[in-house]
């Protein structure tokens, strides 16, 4: 692939979402986290791809295409390899979420109990445009950038629906009713 197409491919990272947070940067602490998480794979640097990922997001908030080349150039591989797997793996975002990121799951116990009601009250409280909600639109942030929405599947807690993922926490028995409460949780 050219290098024209690969830039194509990757995904514009501006949303209203970016003044959350701070802008790739290989500092000395990243560095040395990447190093590290590297020694566990002697065989093959390859492998280090999603631990590299998981280190970008967990300090960015997503991939940008900076942090892909980096990625690319830590482990000597193509660039394209690294962007196969942002793209094949949904947890990975190319784009900035909002300060407070909801993932509801959408998988049919979650859905049987209300979870396609709980996005619409959770877009309507946030004024989140739901309708730009797509397969190649996952993520869509608020106006002021604070909140972003995006489906999750089964998060392995069926028995317990709505669940839903605000940033790491993990609420379950979120009926759609309970919307208003969960944004009061997070203030801006
Ligand atoms: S269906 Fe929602 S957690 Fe499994």
């Amino acid at each position: 692939m050219s290098h024209e197409i690969l830039e194509h491919a990757v995904a514009s990272d501006t949303t209203p979402g970016t003044q959350h947070f701070k802008p790739f940067e290989a500092s000395a602490e990243i560095e040395a986290l990447a190093d590290e998480r590297i020694t566990h794979y002697p065989v093959s640097k390859l492998s280090a791809v999603l631990p590299l990922l998981h280190i970008v997001q967990h300090h960015f908030g997503f991939i940008s295409k900076e942090a892909i080349d980096w990625v690319a150039n830590k482990l000597e591989i193509e660039k394209i390899k690294v962007l196969s797997v942002v793209t094949f793996y949904p947890g990975f975002r190319q784009s900035a979420p909002g300060k407070f990121h909801y993932r509801i799951c959408r998988t049919l116990s979650c859905a049987m109990e209300g979870s396609y009601e709980l996005m619409e009250k959770i877009c309507e409280i946030t004024n989140i445009d739901r309708t730009q909600l797509s397969h190649h639109q996952p993520i869509v942030v608020s106006p002021c950038g604070n909140y972003s929405v995006e489906f999750a599947e089964c998060l392995a807690s069926c028995g317990t629906g709505p669940v839903c993922l605000v940033n790491d926490d993990f609420h379950e028995s979120v009926t759609p009713d309970k919307a208003q409460e969960l944004i009061d949780k997070y203030q801006a």
